[in-house]
């Protein structure tokens, strides 16, 4: 069997939790001002790390919840347990478990699931990105000023310094000269949007290595291209990342 279909039976069950809290009255912690976390976080997070030790007992699992000084070991499993969770908690069903499997600095497997919408976005290297069975690829958009972008807003803005100022520096060079803007809240899901070619392109700043290491690779696989500021190829411990349908990155590349 495939390391992401591996992936996703673990991930399917956890899917009856992830509903139900989806649906419940939630707890609310707060990690920053308006960076929030749920029991479901926490309680999705251990059942996730515990079925991936017993399955993969030579991976290291890096959790958000579970992480306070982020690591890179060669063998890496990333888990988000829910990415979106500002969605999940205002019943906005674009939230999904995202895990990625990373060997030596680069993707191997990964999958985004979004129990909600009963959505799986799974690649394996070298094998395709696949919504639920069916083969993804990007856009052929070729024209900036007709392409969808979707970013998203690191919870940092708070405090309106450089990612914040870098934030509005982007919409504001962007948004006259695309078709439109998109901050639909999840960055896993955001670039599985742009392996399904719905979006034409994403970008965004201070994401953590479990918010991409799934979708990253889904991009890959279904033929777009992921790079930092400079063009050169993404690594997990980037600042930025800028992923495209690859037609129109240096157009975007020279804008933020
Ligand atoms: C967040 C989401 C959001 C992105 C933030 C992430 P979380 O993850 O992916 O779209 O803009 O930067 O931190 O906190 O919902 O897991
Ligand atoms: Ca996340
Ligand atoms: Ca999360």
């Amino acid at each position: 069997m495939s390391l992401s279909k591996q992936l996703f039976e673990i991930a399917l069950e956890c899917s009856e939790l992830f509903l139900k809290g989806f649906n419940a009255k939630k707890n609310i912690r707060y990690k920053g001002t308006v960076d929030l976390v749920t029991e479901y976080d926490v309680v999705i997070e251990k059942k996730l790390t515990d079925k991936l030790n017993k399955k993969f007992p030579d991976y290291t699992v890096v959790g958000e919840e579970n992480t306070t000084k982020i690591t890179y070991p060669v063998k890496a499993i990333y888990i988000d347990p829910i990415d979106g969770t500002t969605n999940f908690v205002h019943q906005i069903p674009h939230c999904a478990i995202s895990i990625g499997i990373w060997e030596n600095g680069m993707p191997v497997a990964g999958i985004v699931y979004n129990p909600v919408q009963n959505e799986c976005f799974s690649a394996d290297v070298g094998k395709g990105a696949y919504l639920n069975g069916k083969q993804l690829h990007v856009s052929k958009q070729n024209l900036l000023q007709q392409s969808l972008v979707a970013t998203g807003f690191p919870y940092t803005k708070v405090k309106k310094g450089k990612d914040y100022e870098w934030v509005l520096k982007c919409l504001a060079n962007l948004l006259p000269i695309t078709r439109d803007i998109r901050r639909f809240g999840a960055a896993s899901l955001d670039l599985c949007y742009l392996a399904k070619g719905t979006f034409d392109a994403y970008y965004e700043c201070n994401l953590k290595p479990w918010d991409v290491a799934a979708g990253a690779l889904i991009v890959q696989e279904a033929g777009g291209k992921i790079t930092d500021l400079d063009g050169k190829a993404y690594t997990l411990d980037e600042y930025t990342i800028v992923a495209s349908n690859s037609k129109i990155h240096d157009a975007l590349l020279e804008q933020l």
